[in-house]
Formats: structure tokens, C-alpha cells, sequence
């Protein structure tokens, strides 16, 4: 199974530190949102979605990343870090319009 983290991590490195940790334990590709505005996600089974949270939302980068570059009907996943609180709503109204099957969610606080 192929997968794939596109991350965005601009103001620590805290998502950054999270998703190069997951990817020593697990098979998966690492795209970095911020740096990379196009990848072809379409041989991935899983995608994985992580940010800061800015201003209540995942980061742009990602934002219009996923808006251009997710396929319809994919598996995804996400991951945010956050100082307050975690929100997935910016992200999960694109994964809406796109018909993803969201199939699980972790934040935790950066700082
Ligand atoms: C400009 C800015 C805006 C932020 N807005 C929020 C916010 O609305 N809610 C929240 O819980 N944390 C907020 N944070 C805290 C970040 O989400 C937190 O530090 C996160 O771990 C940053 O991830 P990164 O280091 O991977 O970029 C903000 C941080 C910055 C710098």
C-alpha cells in the first residue's frame, strides 16, 4: 500500500518533527507543501494531510495543495499541531467537495 504526508510546518518545524517520526516507523512518502506545489497523488491508497494551525486554519500552502492536487474518492488522514486548539474544518471542506474518506485524525499541541 503507498502512502503519502503532505505537510506544512512554517513556524517551528513542530508538524516537520511529527511527520520525519512517523516516517522512520512507517513506510510513507514525505511532501513539503510549502516547497512543492504540484504532486501526482494518484498511485497513493492513503494520503495524509499535516499542519500548524494558523489562525484556525491548516496552513495555505496545504490548503491550495490538497484544492489542486488531491484526486476524488481518496483515503485520507490528518494531523495538525496546534497552541490552542486543533481544527480541521479548512481542510475537511475541500476533502468534502473531493469525496475523500477521512479515516482517522490526530492533533497535539506544538509548544
Ligand atoms: C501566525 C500564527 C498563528 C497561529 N494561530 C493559531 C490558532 O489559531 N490556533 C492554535 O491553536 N494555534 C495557533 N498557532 C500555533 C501553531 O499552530 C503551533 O505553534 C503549531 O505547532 C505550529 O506548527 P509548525 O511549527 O509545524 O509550523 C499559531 C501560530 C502562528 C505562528
Amino acid at each position: 500500500m503507498r502512502k503519502a504526508i503532505v505537510y506544512a510546518s512554517v513556524h517551528h518545524r513542530n508538524t516537520e518533527k511529527l511527520v520525519k517520526d512517523i516516517a522512520k516507523e512507517c513506510q510513507v512518502d514525505l511532501i513539503d507543501a510549502v516547497k512543492r506545489s504540484d504532486a501526482d497523488l494518484s498511485s497513493y491508497d492513503m494520503i495524509g494531510f499535516a499542519s500548524g494551525i494558523y489562525f484556525s486554519k491548516f496552513h495555505q500552502s496545504i490548503l491550495e495543495f490538497t484544492e489542486k492536487n488531491l484526486p476524488d474518492d481518496k483515503k485520507v488522514f490528518l494531523i495538525c499541531t496546534y497552541g490552542e486548539s486543533a481544527n480541521y474544518k479548512s481542510i475537511e471542506q475541500i476533502l468534502d467537495k473531493k469525496r475523500s474518506k477521512v479515516i482517522g485524525k490526530f492533533g497535539c499541541r506544538g509548544l
